[in-house]
């Protein structure tokens, strides 16, 4: 808990691959966890199991390629982290597996993410979970298949590394110039303008006239046409989602 900001976030991560994490616990996310901002515990998968191979997989009914993680372990990670979910209000904890398969995991999505008490990951392997997981877990929480964006990754680790980082960045008090979180690519709909700093001339390529100006007003209609004129080459489904 840290003076101002109320209760911690609290993110459960569940993956066979716990070490992958080892990264969040740098720069502005491990700062926001010594300050007690962000409560992250990364746990390992075979710790429920019971067998001596501590087995995670199995092969899929029906036929076909690949293993498929069994739905056991699983369960008795989600009850385990679920009944520990902080009570303050009443908020049932949001389950989140990444899968190609899933919703596409947008900005509007990180900051609807980034106001829940408690998030809980499931990393999936292999070629997948067994889908009964997904139900079971719908009745402990609410249940969110999430995407990354259309291609395929090895596993849910690097798509939930890279959630984690958008959503935590929007945690009161993690970024510490909140205003730096107002003007950046996506949160009004059009990516970001260009930005330069010193030197004003570098290898004969100079830094926009305007910019020198300091005429606020210029300066700020100049950002906006570069944000549309960028969208529109760069990303124009942006545009047409707007209109
Ligand atoms: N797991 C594998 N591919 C993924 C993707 N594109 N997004 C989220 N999770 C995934």
């Amino acid at each position: 808990m840290t003076a101002g900001t109320g209760a911690a976030v609290r993110i459960d991560v569940v993956s066979i691959f716990p070490t992958y994490f080892d990264g969040l616990t740098l720069s502005l996310l491990g700062k926001a966890q010594s300050t007690g901002i962000l409560d992250l515990s990364v746990r390992d998968l075979r710790d429920w199991t019971s067998d001596r191979h501590r087995t995670v997989d199995d092969t899929p009914y029906g036929g076909g390629a690949g293993m498929v993680m069994k739905p056991e372990p699983w369960g008795l990670a989600l009850d385990e982290l679920t009944s520990t979910t902080p009570p303050h209000s009443g908020e049932r904890p949001t389950i989140i597996f990444p899968s190609p398969a899933g919703e596409v995991f947008t900005q509007a999505t990180a900051r609807d993410l980034s106001t829940r008490e408690h998030l809980i990951f499931g990393c999936g392997r292999y070629e997948g979970i067994d889908e009964r997981v997904f139900e079971y877990a719908s009745s402990l929480g609410e249940v969110r298949l999430l995407s990354l964006g259309d291609y395929v990754l090895n596993g849910g680790e690097v798509a939930t590394m890279a959630m984690i980082e958008a959503i935590g960045r929007l945690i009161p008090g993690v970024v510490g110039n909140p205003e730096s979180l107002v003007e950046e690519s996506h949160e009004d709909g059009l990516l970001e303008y260009p930005s330069y700093t010193k030197p004003s001339m570098w290898r004969d390529r100079a830094v926009p006239d305007v910019l020198l100006s300091g005429n606020h007003k210029l300066i700020a209609t100049w950002r906006r046409d570069q944000q549309l004129e960028r969208t529109r080459t760069r990303r124009p489904d942006l545009l047409d989602d707007a209109s």
